[in-house]
């Protein structure tokens, strides 16, 4: 019996999934955010509410409905994300699959901000959001804690790299150079290591992958019969 493929793989486990991008305001009107469509990360919350587990979906601004039998919390900023992400308890594995933008303005303007006369360019200072998936990483005990690496050029070195460095036990490479899949698409295709192991998954629907993903988690996070 393939334990990955049988119903249920994730029973009794809770599942916490970071999706959708985030917003860092500037003004009252305005913000910094980023092309993420979250669809990634609700197809991961689909499949993985099917494989059984209890899902937990803390969400950035997203035009996507909540997936059936998943607990959505909605957020708008890094911070926000953060902070909802350390009220959760009882993690079992955390997928960190938002873009989380790296940095913030470092005030918010309390007024619209107005053009200067006589200004032809305005200087923004940013300061570095958290990093959500290294902080829940750090913690003991330490839930299974997976990322996505979105990079346009050395996939395998960069995702490589950023596994070790975040202390992960499995990243999933994505390839954002092909402007054709990824972000706002339906369609992606990914690399995804673990340990020792790399597993190309070639173009197809974000909900197949989210699957083949939910799998492997499975199957590192259940205990294999002997
Ligand atoms: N991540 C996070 N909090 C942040 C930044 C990233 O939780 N402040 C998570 C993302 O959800 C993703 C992983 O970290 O799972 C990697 O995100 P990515 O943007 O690819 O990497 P960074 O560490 O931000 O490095 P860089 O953008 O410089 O490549
Ligand atoms: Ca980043």
């Amino acid at each position: 019996l393939n334990k990955t493929e049988s119903p249920g793989a994730l029973q009794g486990k809770h599942v916490v999934i970071t999706a959708g991008p985030t917003r860092e305001a500037i003004d009252p009107v305005r913000y910094l955010s980023n092309y993420s469509s979250g669809k990634m990360g609700y197809a991961l919350a689909t499949a993985a509410q099917a494989a059984g587990a209890r899902v937990t979906l803390i969400s950035g601004p997203v035009q996507l409905s909540t997936p059936s039998g998943v607990q959505r919390i909605d957020v708008i900023t890094a911070d926000d994300m953060l902070k909802a992400t350390q009220a959760v308890t009882d993690m079992d594995v955390f997928i960190g699959c938002a873009a989380v933008a790296d940095f913030r303005p470092a005030s918010m303007a309390s007024q619209k901000m107005k053009k200067q006369h006589g200004e032809d360019s305005l200087q923004l200072s940013l300061v570095k959001n958290p990093d959500i998936l290294a902080w829940v990483a750090k913690q003991s005990p330490k839930p299974f804690c997976v990322g996505f690496a979105a990079e346009t050029q050395n996939l395998d070195h960069y995702a490589k790299d950023k596994m070790q460095r975040k202390n992960l036990d499995m990243i999933i490479a994505n390839d954002v150079s092909n402007t054709n899949i990824g972000f706002n698409s339906d369609h992606n295709a990914v690399t995804v290591f673990w340990q020792n192991n790399k597993k190309h998954l070639e173009a197809q629907s974000k909900q197949s992958i989210a699957t083949e993903v939910i799998g492997f988690i499975a199957q590192q996070t259940t205990s294999q019969p002997e």
